[in-house]
């Protein structure tokens, strides 16, 4: 199985899991069912992980399929642009959606601007990647394209006109002096706010710093969300600027690996009460602990893939 395939398996869940969630997260609306709002939101935000490996499968598969009789290098480029959008709405909605289940948690209820921000985005991602997906299929189902001027030699028709979006932001993160740099130190910043609450809230489940309240702790996770956030933002930026330092680089399959299944690690302490309900001096649950522990390995391990990307793999 190559990146082609691994493209092809995953390229579906954006658009099909953003239906899902976001019909639920409308019935939610409407029906006013808490149980509702919160699944749906879960559905978003997970979806919004997925579609990290998703979209950087994606130069993989170019990388598979770019010399294949047939296949257009601009069809692709427009593809790639078109899904970096998308791509950005999704990790929005996403964001905006942890928000709601953190707020769930701190107020007993979802503010009502929050519902509002949500639902928009989800709507308008939906639409972006649908359309991404489309330009997808265009790649390589002659019979869906319609109405375009066609290579010449290759039969093949090209998109009109070509923004190659992706490329351009690449060429920007590569070609600026200060961007490389300025993305590293911000990379790093997110990672140390990330890691910090992780650890402080992890430490505290398997027993250590007693006297804190759990209550005072879930006050930090946004610091930790936001650290997330700026490590995915500009992990993409080094992605869409050199993919082809990654795309054949094991290390960074691991890395990524290991931030979904951190990812999921983190939902347990986003969506359970059972880690939260609890005051000064009490013990956390078991399962807490367990979570606690396999939170700061996953953590460590992705840290440690990460540092590892030149000496494993191929990069720099
Ligand atoms: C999350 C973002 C993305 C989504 C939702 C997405 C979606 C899709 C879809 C639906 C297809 C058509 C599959 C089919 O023919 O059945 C496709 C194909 C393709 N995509 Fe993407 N894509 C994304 C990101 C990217 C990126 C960043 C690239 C990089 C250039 C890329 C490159 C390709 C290529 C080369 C194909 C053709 C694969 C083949 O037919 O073997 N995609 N994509």
């Amino acid at each position: 199985m190559d990146l082609a395939h691994i493209h092809l398996l995953l390229n579906h869940f954006p658009t099909i899991g953003y239906i899902i969630g976001g019909g639920l997260f409308l019935l939610s609306l409407i029906s006013k069912s808490d149980d509702l709002k919160r699944a749906s939101l879960v559905i978003l935000l997970g979806i919004s992980l997925i579609t990290i490996p998703a979209y950087m499968s994606g130069n993989g598969a170019q990388d598979a399929i770019k010399s294949l009789p047939g296949v257009s290098k601009s069809l692709i480029e427009a593809h790639e642009g078109a899904a970096l959008v998308g791509f950005g709405f999704m990790e929005v909605t996403g964001a905006f959606a942890w928000l709601g289940l953190w707020q769930f948690r701190r107020l007993a209820r979802v503010p009502s601007w929050n519902l509002a921000i949500i639902l928009v985005l989800t709507v308008v991602s939906l639409g972006l990647m649908t359309r991404a997906s489309n330009m997808g299929g265009e790649i390589r189902h002659a019979e869906i394209r319609a109405g375009q001027e066609t290579t010449p030699g290759s039969g093949i028709p090209d998109p009109q006109p070509d923004p190659a979006l992706a490329r351009t932001v690449g060429a920007f993160v590569t070609d600026t002096r200060w961007m490389w740099p300025t993305c590293e130190t911000l990379h790093f910043i997110g990672l140390s706010l990330l890691l910090g609450v992780v650890l402080l809230v992890d430490l505290r489940v398997l027993g250590v710093l007693k006297g804190v309240s759990f209550a005072a702790l879930h006050r930090l996770l946004p610091l930790a969300a936001i650290g997330f956030g700026v490590n995915v933002t500009t992990g993409v930026l080094f992605f869409v600027g050199i993919p082809g330092q990654y795309i054949h680089n094991a290390s960074f399959y691991w890395k990524v690996a290991l931030v979904m299944l951190a990812g999921l690690n983190a939902l347990y302490f986003t969506v359970l009460e059972e880690p939260w309900a609890l005051g000064p001096k009490e013990d956390a649950p078991l399962t807490a602990k367990i979570a606690a522990v396999s939170a700061m390995v996953l953590w460590i391990g992705v840290l440690y893939c990460g540092s590892m990307l030149p000496f494993l793999g191929n990069a720099f």
